[in-house]
């Protein structure tokens, strides 16, 4: 296969896939990944630069909502191509320093990758040289507790992440395969979910005639019943 001297050939994990393992040097001590993470979802995210304003926006507003993520099973694990002394550096900044939208004193207490060699973030395909072959895009990875990713987002460098918009996917990914159900546009738990085709002719009659309990079918592909929310949080954050 021919290859130009500007186009490298990079591998691009996809949604399905085992999440690509590595080692490396963080800001909590050394990780071996995926593995230190099974029974856990995790995610594993990257920011272009340490001391720049939409990443500090960022991580400022994920570590304010780690608990939350915690709460769901859920690890959080950054990188960047910066070294491990601008990491602490940055973070120390954060703490002591930045105050921004009622958030202060705010300590990141997940790891943070250092990654100069860019070994990770060309594994993961984080570099992307139309937007920049010297920084991370903003790319997040959704990994299972079997180490599958399952939902991958791509931002780039000046677009700051929906942290709320991440942790509804987290909750539609847990409630999906707890309750074998897919989620509509826009889902919130408490909304109405999507019941799988139905199996046999017989039961997509039923269905269609309103004979199954609680589902409501809007043709006979699309059928949603109610999930209460209630329900969402006992099976999914256990509460
Ligand atoms: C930022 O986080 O502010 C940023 C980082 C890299 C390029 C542009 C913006």
């Amino acid at each position: 296969m021919e290859q130009t001297m500007q186009q490298e050939i990079v591998s691009m994990p996809r949604i399905g896939d085992k999440a690509p393992s590595f080692k490396a040097v963080t800001t909590q001590g050394e990780i071996n990944f995926p593995a230190d993470y099974s029974g856990k979802w995790v995610i594993l995210f990257s920011h272009p630069a340490d001391f720049t304003p939409v990443c500090t926006s960022e991580f400022m507003t994920f570590a304010t909502m780690e608990k939350q993520f915690n709460e769901a099973n859920c690890q959080l694990v950054g990188l960047s191509v910066d070294g491990l002394y601008s990491h602490i550096a940055w973070l120390r900044t954060i703490k002591e320093k930045i105050e921004y939208k009622g958030m202060k004193d705010v300590e990141v207490k997940f790891p943070l990758i250092e990654d100069i060699t860019m070994e990770v973030s060309k594994k993961y395909g984080m570099i992307q040289p139309g937007e920049s072959s010297t920084k991370a895009v903003r790319a997040v990875f959704f990994i299972d507790p079997k180490g599958i990713i399952r939902t991958i987002i791509y931002y780039p460098l000046s677009l700051g992440r929906n942290f709320d918009e991440l942790y509804r996917v987290l909750i539609a990914l847990q409630t999906a395969d707890e309750f074998g159900i897919a989620t509509p546009a826009d889902w919130r738990p408490g909304d109405d979910v999507i019941v799988p085709p139905a199996g046999s002719c017989g039961t997509a009659k039923d269905r269609m005639e309103g004979k199954e309990k609680d589902v409501k079918c809007h043709d006979w592909f699309f059928c949603t019943k109610p999930i209460a929310k209630d329900e969402i949080m006992k099976k999914v954050l256990k509460k």
